[in-house]
C-alpha cells in the first residue's frame, strides 16, 4: 500500500530535479532545509504543484505544500547490547533530537543486529525496552518521530533477503567491523549473520527510502555499502525493466546520505584515547553509561587516562585523551570550541576533571530522571512501540511491494 509521504517523496524528487537544488550536504555536516528550493517554489507563479501533487487538497495553502515537499526522511538505530554510553549519545542520539524538528524521523532499536554475536537471552527483552526508554529520555519526541523495535516490522528481514541476492560476498568480507569481530569470535566460528549484518543494516535504511542517516564515524563504511547496494539494485531491477513489469519505473531506492557530526563522531575510551568508547570493551571504567550514577561518573572521570603536558589543547596528535575529553566537555557544556580552548588552555588536569565531571552529570541528570518516569509506566512504552511499528510497517510494505514487483515475483 502506498503511503502519502512516499508519494510526496517520490514526486518531490521530480520537483527537486525541476528546480535543480544545491547538491546534498556532505557527510560531515548536519543539513539545513534547502532554503533555495523553498524560495524557488515560492517564487513559482505558475502553481504547477497541483499537477505534480494531485493528492494534495486543491485548497492546501502554499506553506502546507512547501512543508510537505520538504519532508525528507531520517532513520537510525542503536543495538540493545549492554548499556548505551556517551559515544552512542553524542555520536548519534543527541543529533536525532535535533533532526526530528526538521525531518520525518524513524528511530528503531536494532534487536536483530544484537543477535549476531553471542548474547544473553534473559537480557535481550529488557535491553530492548531500556534502549527505547532511553531514546525518549534523551529527547526523542513521539509526536514527531516514530520509535519501534526492528524485529516488530518483519519487512526488515524480508528486504534483507531480497537484497542479499544482489550483494557480492566480497563486499561483506572486506568490512572492517566484520574482520575485527569475526577475528574475536575465532574466524570460522563466527556466525553467518555477522557477515551479512551490513545487508540487514542496508535494509533498515532502504526500506524507508531514507534521505539521511545520522550515525557515528564507525558506521560510515556500512553506510557506503548501503549506498552501493541501493545503486546496484536500482541498476539491476529499476528503470525500464521495472516499468515493463507494470511498475512505476525509475529508481527503486533512494541513495541515503550519512550524517556524521563534526564533534562527537568518535568518542574515545576513558582508559585509552586511541580506542573508541565501546559497549563491548571489557572494562566499564572505559565508558560513561547514560545511566551511571553521579558518583560513578565522577569516579570514572577522576581515574581516566591523561598525560603530563602542561595546559590543555585540542588536536594535538600526541594527546588523544586530551582532545577527547575537551570535545566531550565542549558538547555537554554547550560551549564552542574556541570558548573551551580559551577556558582550558592553562588549566591543569586536577582542575579540569571535576569541571568535566560536573558538566557531564548536569547534562545527563535530566535524562536519568525522564528515564525513571518512562520506565515506571510499562504500558506507555508498549503503546509507543506498537504505534511506531504500525507507522513503519505502512511505509515498509510499499517498498517491499515495489522491489518484489521489480524482481519479477508473482504478487
Ligand atoms: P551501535 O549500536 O554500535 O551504535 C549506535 C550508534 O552510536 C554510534 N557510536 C558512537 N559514536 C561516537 N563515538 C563512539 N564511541 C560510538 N560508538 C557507537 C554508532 O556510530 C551508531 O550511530 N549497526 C549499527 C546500528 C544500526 C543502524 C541501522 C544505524 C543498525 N541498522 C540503520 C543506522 C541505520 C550499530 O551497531 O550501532
Amino acid at each position: 500500500m502506498a503511503h502519502a509521504t512516499d508519494l510526496i517523496l517520490s514526486s518531490s524528487s521530480r520537483l527537486l530535479t525541476l528546480y535543480s537544488p544545491p547538491p546534498l550536504q556532505n557527510a560531515h555536516q548536519l543539513p539545513l532545509p534547502p532554503g533555495s528550493l523553498v524560495s524557488a517554489i515560492a517564487a513559482d507563479s505558475s502553481d504547477n504543484t497541483q499537477t505534480l501533487f494531485p493528492f494534495l487538497d486543491s485548497d492546501a495553502t502554499a506553506p502546507t505544500r512547501l512543508l510537505l515537499l520538504l519532508l525528507k526522511r531520517v532513520v537510525s538505530g542503536v543495538q540493545p547490547t549492554g548499556s548505551i554510553h556517551l559515544g552512542n549519545y553524542l555520536g548519534a542520539i543527541k543529533n536525532w533530537v535535533t533532526l526530528q524538528d526538521t525531518y520525518e524521523t524513524l528511530f528503531f532499536i536494532v534487536d536483530l543486529h544484537a543477535i549476531t554475536l553471542p548474547y544473553d537471552v534473559q537480557e535481550l527483552r529488557k535491553a530492548t525496552r531500556d534502549t527505547a526508554a532511553l531514546y525518549l529520555a534523551c529527547g526523542v519526541d513521539i509526536s514527531k518521530a516514530s520509535v519501534f523495535v526492528q524485529s516488530h516490522v518483519r519487512a526488515h528481514v524480508e528486504l534483507m533477503w531480497l537484497l542479499s541476492s544482489s550483494t557480492p560476498i566480497g563486499w561483506l568480507q572486506k568490512m572492517t567491523q566484520f574482520k575485527e569481530k569475526s577475528r574475536k569470535e575465532g574466524g570460522e566460528n563466527a556466525s553467518v549473520s555477522l557477515l551479512t549484518y551490513p545487508v540487514l543494516m542496508a535494509a533498515d535504511i532502504l526500506l524507508y527510502k531514507s534521505d539521511f542517516v545520522p550515525v557515528g564515524e564507525d558506521q560510515k563504511q556500512h553506510l557506503e555499502l548501503a549506498r552501493d547496494l541501493a545503486q546496484r539494485v536500482n541498476n539491476l531491477y529499476g528503470g525500464r525493466k521495472w516499468k515493463k513489469l507494470g511498475g512505476r519505473g525509475g529508481s527503486i531506492f533512494k541513495i541515503p546520505e550519512p550524517l556524521i557530526p563534526q564533534v562527537g563522531a568518535r568518542v574515545m575510551s576513558l582508559t585509552d584515547g586511541l580506542s573508541k568508547m565501546s559497549k563491548s570493551a571489557p572494562s566499564d571504567q572505559s565508558r560513561i553509561n547514560l545511566l551511571d550514577s553521579k558518583d560513578l561518573i565522577a569516579d570514572k572521570i577522576k581515574r581516566c587516562k591523561t598525560d603530563s603536558f602542561a595546559g590543555l589543547e585540542f588536536d594535538n596528535a600526541e594527546r588523544p585523551e586530551c582532545n577527547n575529553l575537551l570535545s566531550v566537555y565542549q558538547i555537554v557544556s554547550g560551549k564552542t570550541k574556541e570558548e573551551v580552548m580559551e577556558e582550558c588552555k592553562d588549566t591543569s588536569w586536577g582542575t579540569f576533571k571535576p569541571l568535566l565531571a560536573d558538566a557531564v552529570i548536569e547534562h545527563l541528570s535530566p535524562i536519568q530522571v525522564r528515564y525513571e518516569e518512562i520506565t515506571a509506566e510499562a504500558a506507555y512504552l508498549d503503546k509507543v512501540l506498537s504505534e511506531g511499528a504500525d507507522r513503519a510497517t505502512e511505509i515498509a510494505e510499499s517498498t517491499i511491494h515495489n522491489l518484489k514487483q521489480a524482481m519479477g515475483f508473482y504478487l
